[in-house]
């Protein structure tokens, strides 16, 4: 049954509310939850927030009126999911609203950092820009801006991260010290990469590495079409809601084939692997049953980039904390993925990556004794670091899009 949501009295007196007109909400841009948490770590913000109830959009927190408790009434409402409430940007503040973003990344990058040294800081900072791109994916939508910020994310991931030893062992244990700074799509992208280049080594062109890192980040795209009841629900799903669940293969593939259509970077291939992702080597998996390898079958078998997402999507879920499960070390989720599910992957492409996280865990490892029998002195690096570069090609890349592009949503 809806639960509709009432705006108080009070609250119309004090926001101002937009009627949301056929054309209005595109110059707004929705904010997931996990976004939007990250507002309880600053103390300013110079943009506002709006909640859109319904067919009205209030300009619920001015930046003048940042406090917790107002942070603290849009959470409530907009986790009640089908009182139709969201959380929306104005798109002309969208890059301030991402600079506080950048500003907590880095700040929890920074403890993470300090809490354990020997996590490689140029894998978290990658990932801290991947996550970010990887959010505008999930909740705004999927247009031209979005896909030209989410390719160049994937192309710096991959020439910078193709060879580090402790990628894998960093992305593995830093959602145990910090859930709140891990994204299931970016650390999907960043293990389906890593793996890739480690297995087939030069054989894998960069060129290819960035589409399978796209890939990754937009596998399940189609998610914002599930209802937040039913993504963190707790309990069994029942065979209707399971039907829903799975329903995000094919919103995926939709959403993505409309985007490569309007003429949004984005190589087909990403939108197979949005439809594949879920598919089992020996053909138990979902939307169509298929098995085996597409290059022995190129009707029913399985796409080798939606084989290796796949494992990556099954290893990064098994790591987080979900509401209807705990988070599990990496050891212990290796295991459990090779004891459940040993015939789901592709043993050519899943027993090499086992080995290689593990080796990967064992770098780290010894890293750590390193830094303990020096008494745990570590040195932060501050010069010349992967954010600056970061922020550097950012830069960069604004400046030409504003020459080459019209302001949107102004
Ligand atoms: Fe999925
Ligand atoms: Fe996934």
């Amino acid at each position: 049954m809806s639960r509709k949501f009432i705006i108080k009295e009070s609250t119309r007196n004090r926001c101002k509310i937009i009627k949301i007109e056929q054309s209005t909400l595109s110059a707004y841009r929705p904010i997931s939850l996990e976004l939007f948490a990250y507002l309880w770590e600053v103390k300013t913000i110079d943009f506002s927030i709006f909640l859109r109830v319904e067919s009205e959009l209030l300009e619920y927190i001015k930046p003048s009126e940042l406090s917790i408790e107002l942070l603290q009434h849009v959470w409530l409402a907009s986790l009640k999911d089908d009182a139709g409430v969201d959380v929306y940007v104005a798109r002309k503040d969208f890059p301030r609203f991402e600079h506080t973003l950048d500003y907590v990344r880095k700040k929890k990058i920074n403890s993470l950092v300090e809490k354990e040294p020997s996590l490689d800081r140029k894998t978290l900072e990658i990932f801290s820009d991947m996550s970010a791109a990887s959010q505008m994916v999930l909740r705004g939508g999927i247009d031209k801006q979005v896909a030209e910020r989410v390719k160049a994310a994937a192309c710096f991931m991959v020439q910078n991260l193709m060879d580090s030893d402790s990628a894998m062992a960093t992305l593995s244990r830093m959602i145990s010290i910090d859930p709140t700074l891990y994204d299931h799509s970016a650390s999907v992208a960043m293990f389906s990469t890593v793996m890739a280049r480690r297995q087939y080594g030069d054989k894998f062109p960069i060129r290819d590495a960035e589409i399978l890192a796209q890939s990754g980040l937009y596998h399940d795209a189609g998610k914002s079409c599930v209802p937040n009841a039913i993504l963190n629900k707790p309990g069994a799903f029942t065979p209707e809601e399971f039907d829903v669940m799975k329903s995000h293969v094919h919103h995926g593939f939709r959403e993505l084939s409309t985007a490569i259509h309007a003429g949004a970077p984005i190589d087909p291939l990403v939108a197979q692997v949005a439809i594949e992702h879920h598919e089992r080597f020996t053909g138990k998996g979902y939307p169509y049953g298929k098995r085996g390898r597409f290059e022995d079958d190129q009707e029913n078998g399985i796409h080798p980039y939606s084989r290796i997402v796949s494992i990556a999507d099954a290893y990064s879920a098994l790591l987080m904390k979900r509401v209807y499960k705990p988070a599990l070390p990496a050891e212990m989720a290796l295991e459990l993925l090779s004891k459940s599910a040993p015939d789901d992957f592709d043993p050519l492409i899943f027993e090499p990556f086992v080995h290689n996280v593990k080796l990967s865990l064992n770098a780290l490892r010894d890293a750590r004794e390193k830094e303990k029998s020096r008494g745990n002195i570590y040195m932060v690096d501050k010069g010349d670091s992967i954010a600056q570069k970061i922020a550097e090609t950012r830069k960069a890349d604004s400046a030409k899009a504003q020459v080459t592009k019209p302001k949107m949503g102004a």
